[in-house]
């Protein structure tokens, strides 16, 4: 078992349904990218994928957010996408083209989706390393770019991005991203690294619904296994970490300090 760093504890606060999760991740957005914009810097937003987040980008896509943010000064990333091409219905980049990049017309240099066409998945891994390390002016540097804010999701296994339990993801240590096979899933994955999500400024789990209760209680209160519990991983160095619940994914947690919105 590996030992738990010394980290600062996370930040849980807990809401009566999906929508008011929704509308505090929404709200958090929009707070940080104001204030990236107002520092004179651009906003850079890691989204992730799967289907809890479709809420928030439906909310970002519309009022207040849609014409009260930044938008021109925001670049989107994605933590993990599924290898398969970007009209796919089950690409990431492809939910969130619908769910809010087409409706707030989101400026095409802005948006960096990764490559799950490429048949090379290591190319496709390595080429999105250096869409990264172009946007950071960081060509050759062995530190670590700081995202603004990545959001996250959770699976009823214990899976982040697509940093699955036992798979190969979990130890990297050096590259950016990588491509993860996923046996349990009888494909391959393209996702961020472990110390990508840990060197940013902020990081947001948005995690609703029962069926997520049991697998939570033992990621956020449970023995340090993140082997088994990849969601156990993400501990960023310097940056805040933020669940977003609501009460229905909370209701096994026993004194998280959640505080209840
Ligand atoms: C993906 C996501 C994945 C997702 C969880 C939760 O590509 O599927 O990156 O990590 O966040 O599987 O998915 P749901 O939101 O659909 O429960």
């Amino acid at each position: 078992m590996m030992a738990r760093k010394s980290h600062r504890q996370p930040e849980i606060r807990i809401f009566p349904d999906p929508d008011a999760a929704a509308a505090a991740a929404a709200e958090r957005t929009a707070a940080a990218a104001r204030q990236a914009v107002k520092q004179g810097r651009p906003f850079n937003l890691v989204l992730p994928g799967g289907s809890t987040p479709q809420r928030l980008f439906r909310m970002l896509a519309a009022e207040p957010y849609r014409s009260g943010l930044p938008w021109q000064q925001i670049h989107f990333f994605w933590g993990d996408e599924r290898c398969v091409p970007p009209d796919h219905p089950d690409s990431n980049y492809h939910m969130a083209r619908e769910a809010l990049l087409d409706p707030i017309a989101a400026p095409e240099r802005n948006i960096h989706r990764m490559r799950g066409e490429n048949t090379d998945r290591d190319a496709a891994a390595r080429g999105y390393e250096a869409v990264l390390r172009n946007h950071f002016h960081q060509p050759a540097s062995s530190d670590f770019p700081a995202f603004d804010l990545i959001f996250l999701g959770m699976g009823t296994d214990g899976h982040t991005a697509s940093l699955f339990p036992g798979t190969p993801a979990l130890e990297e240590k050096h590259r950016w991203v990588i491509a993860n096979n996923v046996p349990r899933l009888q494909t391959q994955r393209l996702t961020l690294s472990p110390a990508i999500f840990n060197h940013a400024e902020q990081v947001i789990f948005l995690v609703t619904g029962a069926d997520k209760a049991d697998i939570l209680a033992e990621v956020l209160e449970g023995p340090y296994r993140p082997e088994r519990l990849p969601a156990q991983i993400i501990r960023p160095e310097r940056g805040v970490l933020l669940w977003i619940l609501d009460q229905a994914a909370a209701k096994r947690l026993r004194q998280s300090g959640g505080q209840t919105q």
